[in-house]
């Protein structure tokens, strides 16, 4: 049994009970990569991520006392307006296993409909939008059907415990600017089983840090994040990478406090190219950078090193770059983009992306 399962979260039979909630969740990048994982979606290692803003999930769901009793979760999933059987069958398999958290959900029928802000084909990660959006919202039901849930730190807690069931980085999309998922030494309050917020770990200088995310391609992904975090059990740099990353934790937490461009940018590039490196020597083996992508990784450097701005890169687990930089020199970064970089982009697509403040309530009022 875990902290939040509670069985008697049940609703008074033969009572009406309808109602409607809602969140828009935002994506986030990982700076230290959380890459491999235990059962129950424990990480192996702790990471770090700046939540974004632009890339989101916007999910509601409505609920209706059932008409006809039954103890399985009946959910209708929409998404971007249509009925989608292959995302029902997910959500439905996460709700079954939320059960023990929520055994209301077998009294309701829902209707969930979710909708993406960035194309879903573009090839970046939706799984943190989406699964923090609706953990968010079956935390709101909790609270509206229940009462509970009222204090907002236990409120957004379970919502990251809940999201990380879903899928693990979800859980750092509840926070603003920034979040920390694992144990570490580093950390005290941390947790494997949920995020906590690390805003205030941040020197101003990085409160309004800006992402471009530069698509690359938007073909689906020859291996998927799940099956990489597979890989890794019995990857043969496990090991060294678990204690890596906790270095890097460790010195990136020291640079993001001091405000530190140069140190925070050689650690989030060398974690990028880990990631990377871990498929590249995993078995099997596989690459899912394209050319373009070192193109771009190449460019952002040569420009860093003739201009001494702080621009980095970043990479999620697919070809697509992601470019941080703070909000000051927006302005030469983008001239450097359309001179540069669109070139490589997938139809000269790119998103501009920044820190954001977290998740937001919709109000049906
Ligand atoms: C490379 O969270 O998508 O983006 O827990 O299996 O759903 P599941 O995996 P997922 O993995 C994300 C991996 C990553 C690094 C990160 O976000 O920390």
């Amino acid at each position: 049994m875990n902290r939040y399962d509670d069985p008697s979260l049940l609703l008074e039979k033969l009572k009406e009970y309808e109602g409607i909630v809602g969140w828009k969740s935002p994506s986030n990048i990982a700076l230290i990569k959380y890459w491999g994982k235990y059962a129950n979606q424990i990480p192996l290692n702790p990471s770090i991520s700046f939540t974004l803003s632009q890339a989101f999930t916007q999910t509601t769901i409505s609920y209706h006392s059932k008409i006809k009793r039954s103890e399985k979760v009946e959910t209708t999933f929409y998404f971007e307006g249509k009925l989608n059987q292959e995302f029902a069958k997910r959500v439905k398999n996460y709700l079954d296993a939320l059960l023990p958290i929520f055994p209301f959900l077998t009294q309701l029928d829902l209707t969930i409909k979710s909708d993406n802000s960035f194309p879903h084909s573009s090839g970046i990660a939706s799984s943190a939008s989406s699964m923090s959006a609706l953990a968010l919202c079956l935390c709101s039901m909790e609270k509206q059907l229940f009462g509970t849930l009222e204090d907002k730190d236990e409120f957004f807690r379970k919502a990251s415990f809940v999201a990380r069931m879903g899928s693990g980085s979800a859980c750092r999309s509840i926070y603003p600017k920034a979040a920390i998922w694992g144990e570490s030494i580093d950390y005290e309050e941390s947790s494997d089983f949920y995020a906590i917020p690390a805003k205030l770990a941040l020197h101003e200088k990085f409160r309004r840090f800006r992402d471009d995310i530069l698509i690359v391609s938007k073909e689906a992904k020859s291996i998927s994040s799940s099956d990489g975090h597979k890989i890794m059990s019995n990857h043969v740099f496990r090991e060294p990478r678990i204690s890596q990353a906790k270095k890097r934790l460790h010195f990136l937490l020291k640079a993001l406090k001091e405000g530190n461009y140069n140190r925070f940018g050689e650690i989030v590039e060398k974690e990028a190219l880990t990631l990377h490196g871990m498929m590249m020597t995993s078995t099997p083996a596989y690459i899912l950078m394209e050319p373009n992508t070192i193109k771009i990784i190449q460019e952002i450097q040569n420009f860093r090193n003739m201009t001494g701005l702080p621009v980095y890169f970043s990479l999620d687990a697919g070809p697509n770059v992601h470019m941080l930089y703070p909000a000051s020199i927006e302005d030469k970064v983008h001239a450097f983009v359309e001179n540069d970089l669109v070139k490589y982009c997938k139809n000269g697509e790119y998103i501009k992306d920044y820190l954001g403040s977290g998740p937001m309530e919709l109000d049906f009022h």
